[in-house]
């Protein structure tokens, strides 16, 4: 896409070198540049990892083999290594043979993650078992000596029973009304021990944090309350604490991504931007703008834009100079 216009461009192949798709949640290593993701597929290879240099070359490709069809949402990398995600919640196998495509929970299998190099093959992945969930987003991952430490927002109910009265859309709506909370796994490459921690009771999804801080040790995260949308959680994971700030009856925010300030050195120096919508006033919506080191004390700046912004997409945000005209 055209990134001032959002006109399409074209279908990027990487030099025509990738065959295959791109996921949601494509990372960039603040680092290197690089660019890492993943695809998956209904025929093998169900899944393929894949790594694109700084200057925009497919420099690694692997097919990673599942067990079956999978529905991962994200992954995590970390300076050296890169997780890919085989977790319980996909198409009904049966049904997909006859093309019906039914998202089911499998409480009975584990949640499998799979920990390569960054430019390991498939014989170098490590899969590590934990207990069966689902995780749409990852906030973000690092090493601490032997250990691969993620901390993500583990779905609360997989599969969430649909509402009486909601027809036919009832069970899309059901999957819609997300519920997570903030979790910790650490997986030790040298003996292979699994730990999952809850951090937070707190009900938050869509997680931002400093993406200088990518793939390295981070203590500060972004998140919004769902499944209601009414605020942001700021959490410091190092402490264990967090701050909140609820935008007031009828306001719903949308994932809110952290702008470092210009010149910042600590890494909560910066904003958080985020697209307000109030349905107290039709077809109104706000750019809000919290300081992200006072975040509980509400916006430091309230821009009125001319279109709603529903709630629940995603947003990110990039520094103008990072924005290439064609
Ligand atoms: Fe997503």
């Amino acid at each position: 896409l055209d990134p001032r216009t959002l006109e399409t461009l074209g279908v990027e192949r990487f030099g025509g070198k990738l065959e295959r798709a791109v996921s949601a949640h494509a990372k960039v290593d603040p680092v290197s540049g690089e660019l890492l993701f993943f695809d998956y597929a209904t025929t093998p290879p169900y899944m393929t990892y894949s790594v694109v240099s700084a200057r925009g070359e497919l420099t690694h490709h692997e097919p990673i083999d599942l067990p079956g069809s999978r529905l991962p949402h994200d992954m995590a990398f970390t300076e050296h290594y890169s997780l890919l995600m085989d977790l319980p919640l996909f198409w009904d196998p049966q049904l997909l043979e006859r093309k019906v495509h039914k998202v089911t929970y499998y409480p009975e299998m584990p949640s499998r993650f799979g920990i390569l190099p960054r430019y390991g093959t498939n014989a170098d992945v490590t899969w590590f078992e934990a207990s069966p969930c689902y995780i749409y987003h990852v906030v973000n991952a690092w090493e601490e000596g032997d250990e691969f430490v993620m901390d993500a927002c583990r779905v609360i109910q997989a599969e969430p029973g649909a509402k009486r009265g909601e027809g036919e859309l009832a069970r899309m709506r059901a999957f819609l009304r997300l519920e997570a909370q903030l979790c910790r796994w650490r997986f030790n490459l040298a003996t292979g021990a699994v730990t999952e921690d809850q951090l937070d009771d707190e009900k938050t999804e869509w997680p931002t944090i400093n993406r200088h801080k990518m793939g390295r040790t981070s203590r500060y995260a972004y998140n919004s309350m769902v499944p209601h949308y009414e605020g942001l959680v700021k959490y410091d994971t190092l402490r264990g604490t967090s701050e909140k700030y609820l935008f007031g009856a009828g306001r719903t925010s949308n994932e809110a991504p952290f702008a470092p300030r210009a010149g910042a050195r600590d890494e909560d120096d910066g904003y958080v931007v985020t697209f307000v919508a109030d349905a107290n006033a039709a077809n109104s919506s706000e750019v809000v703008i919290l300081d992200a080191k006072n975040f509980a004390a509400g916006p430091v700046a309230r821009v009125r834009i001319p279109q709603r912004v529903p709630v629940g997409f995603h947003s990110t945000w990039i520094p103008g100079d990072q924005i290439r005209a064609r």
